[in-house]
């Protein structure tokens, strides 16, 4: 069967093996698949390196390959570029994006700022390449805390565009922040009410989650951390049950690693799989495939946002060693 992709390029055929096709053509690039935790398990089989945000930062600055191709969202591929502007980067779907990056345009950003002149803004990663170059310095959700810490204490800052996050990190290092109203549509989606019922049936289970999760629910968290912070976290662990408050994606590696315990990924609210990331979903093994067979959708930006961008995104390499 031959059947146009959404970006209409011809290109699916039954009798095409994904997996053996992407590595044969990642010798063929001399390309590294860099893949976030929140990628379908059969990406995540496949990647060189698999990573929360900040890995993947430093992963994409260093890597000798000549082509990055990232299984991820588009803010993550743009920082790649920014970090690696000689290399192609390749995103599998150019409209994964992200409800963070979204709901914090560039205008308003730069709008904002221009009325907190005094402030310095520390911006969550997950913003565009626009954001960032209008940004004093990036971080990550492993890393802000530490970033958080080394700002001097009669410094006002402004943190955007994740405010659950923000709000975790007031808490977390007693420091005020202004903070942009930006939300992860996945970490919202959390039931409160399912949470107690899981809860009742498992009471034993511990309740780990992501710092993007809302308020109450990280309150009721043991132990809150990046993406590669639970995973490193539930290792600690053998024949233990988790509930676990982020994308699912992240079970994969879990099993993995640490097979002997128990995983629950927490339900949203209501009967839907919207604690998936319809983002990160957007990306498949046949579109893999396809944007490294056609060179294509490649991360493109203009010289003088990467440059700008580049000097925020190095205070956070800089400042969270
Ligand atoms: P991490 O840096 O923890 O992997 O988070 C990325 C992200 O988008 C979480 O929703
Ligand atoms: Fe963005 Fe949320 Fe998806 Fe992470 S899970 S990429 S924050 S929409």
């Amino acid at each position: 069967m031959i059947a146009l992709d959404d970006l209409g390029r011809l290109g699916k055929t039954s009798n095409i093996d994904y997996a053996q096709e992407i590595l044969r053509l990642k010798k063929e690039l001399n390309a590294i698949i860099l893949a976030h935790y929140y990628q379908e398990s059969e990406i995540q089989d496949l990647a060189d390196f698999i990573g929360d945000s900040l890995e993947l930062s430093r992963r994409a600055s260093e890597t000798k390959a000549e082509v990055i191709v990232f299984a991820g969202v588009h803010f993550m591929a743009e920082t790649a570029k920014i970090l690696s502007p000689n290399k192609q980067v390749l995103l599998p779907d150019l409209n994964a994006g992200c409800s963070l990056a979204e709901g914090c345009p560039a205008s308003l950003f730069k709008q904002f700022r221009a009325q907190h002149p005094d402030h310095i803004s520390i911006t969550y990663i997950n913003c565009s390449a626009e954001v960032k170059a209008a940004s004093d310095i990036i971080c990550t959700s492993s890393s802000a805390e530490k970033i958080i810490r080394q700002i001097p204490d009669d410094k006002p800052i402004f943190f955007a565009p994740d405010r659950n996050l923000g709000r975790y990190l007031i808490k977390k290092t007693g420091r005020d922040m202004l903070l942009w109203e930006g939300s992860c549509v996945v970490h919202e989606t959390f039931s409160m009410r399912k949470l107690i019922s899981l809860q009742l049936e498992h009471p034993k289970a511990e309740l780990i989650a992501h710092p993007e999760c809302e308020e109450p629910l990280l309150e009721k968290a043991s132990f809150i951390g990046s993406t590669s912070g639970l995973l490193k976290y539930v290792q600690g662990f053998k024949g233990k049950e988790f509930i676990v408050a982020t994308e699912p994606g992240i079970l994969h590696q879990m099993e993995k690693y640490a097979p002997s315990n128990t995983y629950i990924p927490l339900p949203p609210e209501a009967a839907c799989s919207c604690n998936e990331c319809p983002y990160m979903k957007l990306n498949t093994m046949e579109k893999l495939y396809l944007c490294m067979r056609d060179r294509s959708p490649e991360i493109t930006l203009a010289a003088d946002i990467i440059a700008k961008a580049l000097v925020p995104i190095q205070r956070m390499m800089e400042m969270s060693k």
